[in-house]
């Protein structure tokens, strides 16, 4: 391998890593969407409009942009609500809400949350 060839690569490299890690891939959203059709849209309609009345709860909205206003932007307290069914201020959210630690990763989670973010209301 040439020297000039191997500059090009890690240049490459370089300048890909950074989109990379803002835009999720197309495997991320299939993976996520696949997770939510699965484990989430009985309760939060395959829209994620959510509006389902649950008992007394109502299931929410968790389209953008109003779900990542609502978690302040953070991913951290997006995950949180899910895995622990904790809202933005550690409050538990309503039954029928489940935590979803034990029965989705993770990394399963992050896939849905890069979904979610495409969903617009
Ligand atoms: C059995 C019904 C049910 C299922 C299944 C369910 N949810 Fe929920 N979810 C609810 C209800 C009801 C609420 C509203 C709770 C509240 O307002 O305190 C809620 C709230 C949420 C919230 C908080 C939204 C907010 O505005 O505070 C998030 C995030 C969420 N669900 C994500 C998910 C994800 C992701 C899945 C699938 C992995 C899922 N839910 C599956 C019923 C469900």
């Amino acid at each position: 391998m040439s020297r000039e060839f191997l500059l090009a690569f890690v240049l490459a490299l370089g300048l890909a890593a950074p989109a990379l890690a803002q835009a999720p891939d197309a495997a991320q959203l299939a993976a996520g969407q696949a997770l939510f059709d699965q484990n989430c849209s009985v309760c939060h309609l395959s829209t994620g409009a959510g509006g389902v009345h649950l008992g007394s709860a109502v299931s929410a909205d968790l389209r953008a942009p109003g779900l990542e206003q609502t978690y302040k932007q953070s991913d951290d307290l997006l995950r949180r609500a899910i895995l622990h069914a904790r809202d933005q201020d550690d409050e538990p959210l309503d039954m029928p809400m489940p935590a979803w630690a034990g029965r989705l990763t993770t990394a399963q989670v992050d896939d849905i949350i890069a979904y979610l973010k495409t969903l617009k209301s």
